[in-house]
């Protein structure tokens, strides 16, 4: 097996793409919310994320120094269809959050027949403009040379709403451990990889497959025009707003999270 997953359930397909600097535990809440409900539920570690740490790439550079290379929405993406044969899975539907959508719009892209439905949480269309780019590698080149150490509380009031933070230590606990524990070298990677993402708002009206959207409204890195934008531009779909939510949805506001996905997910098989 190419990569590391979490398998659990039986039933429709469904593919958990996880957010940046996380990895597949993100999707604990999911997971065990939906694999008794009749779907069978695989979250893959993405590459340099979580455990999958084996498939990261390396240059010289002119310096002499060793350089990590950009893993790309394409690489993960290619790693799923990947992973769902080896499953002797066809089609899916394919959950992304953050750089998960990314991936899931780059999936869409490469593989349209194997997408039964998506489900794009805190995502955005629009590639990257010259300022994020330099951005992204400074970045990388910061969390090379120093982990995640100094930006870790950054890191979590950025990404959680006020409400999170103030009464829900454990998930604030949980967001701290998967950042801590991600690789600095597989960190540089995605950020390289998602400086160089496509332009995915061209795609959009070629969507066919059903989408649910889902906003944090409390999201600080994604604007409401992101997800304004999504929906807007796949015909067959609809989108949520969770309240109390920043961008990590999911975990901040399980239950709310969960009931969009299985009322979304029920409708698809009637
Ligand atoms: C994520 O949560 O995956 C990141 O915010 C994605 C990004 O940096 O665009």
């Amino acid at each position: 097996m190419p990569i590391n997953y979490d398998d659990s359930g039986q039933g429709q397909p469904i593919i958990f793409l996880h957010g940046f600097p996380f990895n597949r535990s993100m999707w604990r809440d999911q997971v065990e919310f939906l694999a008794p409900r009749g779907y069978r539920c695989i979250a893959p570690d993405l590459v340099g994320l979580g455990e999958a740490h084996d498939k990261l790439q390396f240059v010289t550079n002119a310096q002499g120094q060793t350089e990590v290379c950009a893993t790309t929405m394409a690489d993960m993406a290619r790693d799923i269809a990947q992973l769902m044969d080896d499953l002797q899975i066809e089609r899916a539907v394919v959950c992304g959050l953050s750089m998960g959508c990314y991936v899931a719009l780059e999936f869409i892209h490469l593989f349209p027949g194997r997408v039964d439905a998506l489900v794009l949480a805190g995502g955005r269309a629009e590639g990257p403009d010259k300022a994020e780019k330099q951005s992204r590698e400074q970045q990388a080149k910061k969390v090379i040379e120093k982990g995640f150490a100094p930006s870790v509380e950054n890191i979590i009031q950025s990404l959680m709403a006020p409400r999170t933070l103030a009464e829900h230590p454990d998930v604030v606990a949980r967001v701290r451990q998967m950042v801590a524990a991600t690789d600095p070298r597989g960190a540089a990677a995605a950020q390289r990889g998602m400086a160089v993402r496509r332009d995915y708002s061209q795609d959009l009206p070629s969507i066919e497959v059903p989408a649910l959207i889902i906003a944090g409204r409390d999201d600080g890195v994604r604007k409401p025009i992101d997800a304004e934008t999504l929906h807007r531009g796949i015909k067959n779909s609809r989108l949520e707003t969770i309240a109390d939510a920043g961008h990590l949805m999911n975990m901040e506001r399980p239950e709310a999270f969960n009931r969009a996905a299985v009322d979304f997910l029920e409708e698809l098989s009637h």
